[in-house]
């Protein structure tokens, strides 16, 4: 193996991208993307030099998560181009080879690198650089062949003819730290954009016959991203490289097109994956799973044989294995949800667990509540969570059964075995195995329906006319025939 250090250029000010932030911390597959080439790197185990500027400084923070072994920030305070970036990175060079590379290729892989490496050596070269055919060179360096060696000519400086090749540096170096030593302070900015262009090395390695090798790559493989819509087409690749890797691991995407799966997802075989689903972050997904049609799921994690249904959202929860979340369910930050349970449509669980076999179907809330084995909430239930000050916490021990509409106001427990009356408000604990009713009185009264609708029922209301629109259903309700008029 050769001696390499990388150098990685980051300090450019995303002018093309128009934003605030720069173009380096915008995901690309929930992966930021500086970190794409930086993880590469990672994996062949090479020293990196990382360039930034202020403009690039907040970089620093999510690359030092990485633990990069032998990393060395290097600042270039006044972005004078890529040739002045590495400049700037020298005192860093300790290696026999320095390999460049900037921060704005996602898609460079593992194998592209270690492929340039063996040719670098087999060549004894001074230089390697690769290029490619772009499907729209706009942008790129133009490379023109010499008699010996190459130069590369940057779009603003090409002449008409020199824009018409085709053939683009992709912007990746291996290079001879003694070339390097030698040629990096002859470059002027002489040129267009009066920057010291690192592309000009290219040109003076074939003026000085050094040995330069050219590696004709897939466009693919080295799209540079300048602007948004660069970054659009270079996640849409990433994102299907992703679908591919987990389909050959036996994972069937229902509508592969409509679906995006972020990088550091793990999905286990035989699991389906319905259109319009979003995998994000941190999630693992467990085998034989089914995620359905314009679910999110986020930062979670699914045991084998979970299902989410329709349009529901889960978001840094845990789900447990043959459980069945929505359809149209919202599982907020930090639920936790036994096995064989099942949280159905429109219930929000939030800072909350439920044990196995337990079911809250239709319409609930549950926050920083405690559920435990074979509950069943009923439709309509809401745990009262918060005062306006604090949060307070709800338990609802096994086997408890809680009917439908009921109110519990935290902080409050209901002990093994009870049952809530529906449509209670339950503000005192609930003893073992007791029936707790906490609501109005029903009264009949016999006939009184009758005179309602005759219009000869007493006012009892306090507004006459309230009471004349409560129980009047003349004209309010459209017949079948109109109906089916308007539709
Ligand atoms: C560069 C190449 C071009 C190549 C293309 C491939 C040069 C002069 N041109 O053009 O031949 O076809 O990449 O994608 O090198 N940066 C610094 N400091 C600076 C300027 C830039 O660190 O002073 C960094 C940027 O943050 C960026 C990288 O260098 O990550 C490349 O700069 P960019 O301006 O994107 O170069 P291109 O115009 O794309
Ligand atoms: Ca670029």
């Amino acid at each position: 193996m050769m001696n390499i250090r990388a150098i990685v250029l980051a300090a450019g000010q995303s002018v093309r991208f128009k934003t605030k932030k720069t173009k380096l911390l915008f995901d690309v597959c929930g992966r930021p993307m500086i970190l794409h080439p930086l993880m590469v790197l990672q994996e062949l185990g090479l020293p990196v030099s990382l360039v930034l500027s202020n403009k690039t400084s907040a970089v620093k923070d999510i690359v030092s998560e990485l633990g990069l072994p032998q990393l060395a920030y290097v600042d270039q305070s006044e972005q004078l181009g890529t040739g002045h970036a590495v400049q700037c990175s020298r005192a860093t060079w300790d290696q026999d080879n320095v390999l460049i590379l900037y921060g704005d290729m996602p898609l460079v892989t593992k194998e592209l690198l270690l492929d340039m490496q063996q040719k670098h050596a087999e060549q004894d070269a001074d230089v390697t650089f690769l290029s490619t055919y772009a499907n729209n060179p706009h942008g790129y360096g133009r490379v023109i062949e010499l008699e010996a060696g190459y130069k590369i000519v940057e779009e603003k400086d090409c002449n008409e003819q020199e824009r018409a090749v085709e053939l683009v540096n992709a912007g990746i170096y291996l290079i001879k730290r003694s070339f390097l030593e030698e040629y990096i302070d002859s470059l002027d900015a002489n040129n267009a954009s009066q920057e010291f262009y690192l592309t000009d090395l290219v040109g003076k390695a074939a003026a000085q016959d050094k040995k330069t090798q050219m590696i004709k790559v897939a466009y693919d493989d080295v799209r540079g991203v300048n602007t948004l819509k660069q970054l659009w087409e270079v996640e849409q690749i990433k994102r299907a490289r992703i679908i591919h890797h987990w389909m050959r691991e036996g994972v069937r995407f229902e509508f592969a097109q409509t679906t995006h799966v972020d990088c550091d997802v793990e999905i286990g075989a035989d699991t389906v994956i319905g259109a319009g689903v979003q995998l994000l972050g941190k999630t693992i997904i467990g085998q034989e799973c089914q995620i359905k049609q314009y679910s999110v799921v986020e930062n979670s994690k699914l045991a084998d044989g979970a299902r989410v249904l329709a349009h529901s959202v889960v978001n840094n929860s845990r789900v447990g294995s043959n459980t069945v979340i929505g359809p149209f369910a919202h599982l907020n930050t930090n639920a936790t949800i036994g096995r064989d349970s099942h949280i159905g449509n429109f219930v929000e669980v939030k800072n909350s667990t439920v044990g196995y076999h337990s079911k809250a179907k239709h319409l609930t809330y549950l926050g920083n509540a405690r559920l435990g084995d074979h509950v069943n909430v009923g439709a309509g239930t809401i745990t009262c969570n918060y005062d306006g000050i604090s949060k307070h916490e709800t338990v609802i021990k096994d086997n408890v059964f809680v009917g439908s509409n009921s109110t519990i106001i935290a902080p409050v427990h209901i002990e093994k075995d009870a049952y809530v009356a529906a449509g209670s408000t339950i503000n005192r604990n609930v003893p073992e195995k007791s029936l707790a009713i906490a609501r109005e009185r029903q009264t009949n009264k016999p006939g009184y329906a009758e005179k309602l609708r005759q219009g000869k029922a007493p006012d009892t209301s306090g507004s006459s006319s309230d009471t004349e629109n409560t129980y009047s259903f003349k004209g309010a309700v459209k017949t079948d025939t109109e109906c089916k008029q308007n539709v």
